[in-house]
C-alpha cells in the first residue's frame, strides 16, 4: 500500500504486514486522506471494502467509523467507476456497495453528517463525486416518494456525473470566472462528454443518463446545456443539481459542506425550491 506525500507515492506497507487501526489513526493524524493500491491488488481491496460495508447494518457499531467506511467506499467507487462500468458484473458490484450505503444513510438522522464529516472539503473530482452521491442519496430519502430504484440511480449518477470533465482537461473545482470564453464553452460540454462515455453501456439506466445530462441545470434557468428551469426539471434532477452545486460551493470557498450550507443559502436563495433547500439544510445539520 502506498501513501501520497509531496506529489509522490511512497511505499508504506508490504502485503504481508499487518495494517492495524493504530497505524491508520497515525496516518489520519498526519492528514493523509488517500491510500494508493496497486492495480493487481484492487480486487482484494474491493473485497475488503465489501466486507467493511457489512458493519453499516450493525446498530452497535460506532457512527463516526461507519461514516468513514461509507465515504472510503464511495471515493473508491468514484475512482474506479469507468473501469467498473466496463462490464455488467462490475456495474452490479458498484450497485451492491452503493445499496449498502443507501440503507445506512436512511437508517439514522446523523448518518449523512457522519459521512460528510469524514469527507470534509473535497480535494479532487473523486471526493467531490463521493460527496455529491451521499448528499443526493440522503436528500432523496428525506424528500420521500422516490422509489428505491431511483434512489440507487441518483447515487450512481452522483458517482459518475463528472466522468467526462478530466478528459477535457478540467480537474478539481473549476472557477468559471477565470476561464476564457472558449474554455467556458468547452467546459459547458462536460455533461455531454460524460454521456458519451456512459451511453454505450446498455445496463446504465435511462434515468442515470438523464441525471448526468441535467446535473448542471439550475432551477432559475441559468444552467446548462439547455437552460432548463424548475418547470422542466424533474425532482430527481433538481436533487442532483442542488447537491452538485452545494459541493462545488464548498470546494470553491474551502468550507466543509456541513458549514457551507448556511452561506450557500444566503447567496443562492433563488436557485432551487425553498422546500428542497430547507430539507437539504436539515440533513446537513443532522436534523
Ligand atoms: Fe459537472
Ligand atoms: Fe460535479
Amino acid at each position: 500500500m502506498y501513501i501520497h506525500i509531496a506529489g509522490k507515492q511512497i511505499h508504506y506497507i508490504k502485503k504481508a504486514d499487518i495494517f492495524d487501526s493504530a497505524r491508520l489513526e497515525n496516518l489520519k493524524k498526519k492528514g493523509v486522506k488517500k491510500l494508493f493500491v496497486r492495480n493487481e491488488e484492487e480486487e482484494n481491496y474491493l473485497k475488503y471494502l465489501d466486507m467493511c460495508l457489512n458493519v453499516l447494518s450493525d446498530k452497535n457499531f460506532d457512527i463516526k467509523k461507519k461514516g468513514e467506511i461509507s465515504y472510503d467506499a464511495l471515493v473508491t467507487d468514484a475512482e474506479n467507476a469507468e473501469k467498473n462500468l466496463e462490464t455488467e458484473a462490475g456495474y452490479a458490484g458498484v450497485r451492491n456497495r452503493v445499496g449498502k450505503i443507501i440503507d445506512y444513510l436512511g437508517s439514522d438522522k446523523g448518518a449523512l453528517k457522519s459521512v460528510l464529516t469524514s469527507a470534509g472539503i473535497a480535494i479532487d473530482d473523486h471526493q467531490h463525486s463521493a460527496n455529491v452521491a451521499s448528499l443526493a442519496t440522503a436528500l432523496a430519502l428525506r424528500v420521500g416518494g422516490i422509489s428505491p430504484r431511483e434512489v440507487g440511480d441518483l447515487s450512481l449518477a452522483g458517482l459518475v456525473h463528472d466522468l467526462g470533465k478530466p478528459k477535457m482537461g478540467f480537474t478539481g473545482a473549476v472557477d468559471m470566472n477565470k476561464l476564457t470564453p472558449q474554455e467556458k464553452k468547452d467546459y459547458r460540454k462536460h455533461p455531454e462528454r460524460t454521456l458519451e462515455i456512459l451511453s454505450s453501456k446498455k445496463y446504465i439506466t435511462p434515468l442515470i443518463l438523464r441525471l448526468v445530462n441535467e446535473h448542471e441545470e439550475l432551477a432559475n434557468g441559468k444552467g446548462y446545456p439547455e437552460r432548463k428551469n424548475l418547470g422542466s426539471l424533474p425532482l430527481t434532477s433538481q436533487i442532483l443539481s442542488l447537491c452538485n452545486n452545494v459541493d462545488n460551493y464548498s470546494q470553491a470557498k474551502q468550507i466543509p459542506p456541513t458549514d457551507a450550507i448556511k452561506p450557500y443559502f444566503q447567496e443562492n436563495a433563488d436557485l432551487f425550491e425553498p422546500d428542497l433547500m430547507s430539507k437539504m439544510s436539515d440533513i446537513l445539520l443532522g436534523k
